[in-house]
């Protein structure tokens, strides 16, 4: 008898199915109608059969996998407007399944020697984009992971032995924005820094942090006793695509020897374009970068990064006692990154970003970034020229705007909603809202969607005009 082959001839047969099957659902999702078969819980829970105790056959998976696939959310489909990442990089989701496949732990370059060596590059390469003369970098779970590594920086940066004592006497303030991502709120919380100690700093109009109330709100906290350990700035808002001014920020910053982190998760693909990367004007002065790759770039989910220029402080942070076991002494023992890493075994996200970046090139990235600018700016413009709208607020790779109702007695708040709820029931496009503080509620329209074109966003306008003309004519 010769030896086992690693894969029996069902599994075989499964895989090549397998395959087909996605190459497929890549293929046709640009020509499905809907976006997603909307269904109810009890509808969900019956298409998933009980788990039986001798199992099912290979083929029977097959068929499930497909209906699976029928009945999630297709957020590759180009009208998958509602978060801020879309689409499919086929180099990139080559990467995500290839590093399943591969399933190293980053934790010690034992185990991942080659995709350690592609992060670090690959963290050099960011450092360099951003303008660090030097620093470090590690890939993350999230941008919101990468905004508590910041905070957990700025902690270090404060006072180094807090890692070791704690701290009893919370008197830690940090500054964001008002309209910064809530992942900061979380991050005060794991911290111990305290949600309440978070400040949020007041905006104008177009959602963009006022220097000068930033550091009114410093002088005062200080003269109060508090201590002013980081000011988070947010390069590309959630809701209204806003840029903090960095440079300003920085100087305040300076001045009392506080952390500057900058949350360009959102923000951050503009990098690449030439056109467009003065958004980010003065994100060298930053000390800490959140960068996710996941959005704009195209990467699936998790691709993320958290970029320093204060080399040797993430070792400082994160540094954990106790992992004998784990991290040995050898040759190459100081590339073990998970002597620096929040987490104890670490997926290789890095390959996706590698495959991507290789094929297309860091121009390449950028024209391609530079189209979902023009995308925007088309879609403004149908929305500003489009009698059925009323456009509220356009920047950067974020369009908001409300529909009028024909009828006087509607309110348009109301009604916007309305017609975002039955939008999604129909599942033939997905756009989130938001509301503000003064009760607006609107449409925010987000591109991170290469797979988007401006044929897809008349679609999606006469979809919302005619979902509108329905609800009020019914
Ligand atoms: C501005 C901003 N920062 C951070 C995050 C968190 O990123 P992630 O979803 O990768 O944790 C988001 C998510 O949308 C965001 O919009």
């Amino acid at each position: 008898m010769g030896p086992m082959p690693t894969l029996s001839h069902e599994e075989d047969n499964f895989l090549s199915d397998v395959f087909l099957t996605l190459r497929k659902y890549i293929q046709e999702s640009s020509e499905q109608e809907k976006v997603v078969n909307v269904k109810s819980v009890a509808e969900l829970k019956s298409l998933l059969p009980p788990i039986q105790a001798d199992g099912i056959s290979y083929a029977q998976l097959s068929l499930e996998l497909k209906e699976i696939l029928n009945n999630s959310v297709n957020t590759i489909h180009p009208l998958f407007l509602n978060q801020l990442f879309g689409g499919v990089d086929v180099a990139a989701w080559v990467g995500e399944v290839a590093s399943a496949l591969l399933n190293p732990t980053m934790a010690t370059f034992e185990i991942a020697p080659l995709i350690t060596v592609m992060e670090k590059r690959m963290v050099q390469e960011l450092i360099n984009l951003i303008g660090f003369n030097k620093g470090e970098g590690i890939m993350v779970t999230g941008g919101s992971n990468s905004n508590l590594l910041s905070m957990l920086c700025a902690r270090t940066n404060y006072n180094p032995s807090i890692r070791q004592t704690g701290f009893s006497h919370n008197q830690f303030r940090v500054y964001v924005s008002a309209e910064a991502h809530y992942s900061f709120d979380k991050a005060a919380n794991i911290t111990g820094i305290g949600t309440q100690n978070l400040v949020l700093v007041p905006c104008n109009d177009r959602g963009e942090m006022i220097p000068a109330e930033l550091e009114r709100i410093i002088v005062s906290d200080i003269k109060d006793g508090f201590t002013p350990i980081m000011v988070g700035v947010t390069s590309g808002s959630t809701v209204l695509g806003a840029f903090d001014p960095i440079t300003p920020i920085a100087k305040i910053c300076d001045a009392h020897q506080i952390w500057l982190h900058v949350d360009a998760a959102w923000g951050g693909g503009a990098l690449f374009s030439k056109k467009n990367r003065f958004l980010l004007k003065g994100i060298e002065l930053a000390d800490s970068v959140t960068f996710d790759a996941h959005k704009i770039l195209g990467a699936p989910m998790v691709t993320s990064f958290f970029l320093t220029k204060h080399a040797g402080i993430l070792r400082t942070t994160n540094r954990g006692g106790g992992a004998e076991y784990l991290f040995h002494e050898y040759d190459n023992s100081d590339w073990d990154t998970g002597t620096y890493s929040l987490q104890c075994g670490r997926r290789a996200d890095a390959l996706k970003l590698w495959l991507l970046w290789r094929v297309h090139g860091s121009e390449g990235i950028g024209q391609r970034t530079d189209q979902l600018f023009d995308l925007a700016k088309f879609t403004t413009h149908e929305i500003q020229n489009h009698s059925r709208f009323k456009f509220i607020h356009a920047h950067y790779l974020n369009v908001c705007f409300q529909i009028k109702p024909h009828s006087s007695k509607k309110d348009i708040n109301t009604f916007t909603l309305e017609v975002r709820e039955a939008l999604v029931k129909e599942g033939r496009a997905l756009i989130n809202y938001a509301k503000r503080a003064d009760g607006t509620i609107f449409f925010r329209l987000v591109f991170p969607n290469h797979k988007t074109t401006k044929q897809h966003i008349i679609q999606l306008l006469k979809l919302i005009v005619d979902k509108a003309d329905f609800i009020e004519n019914n």
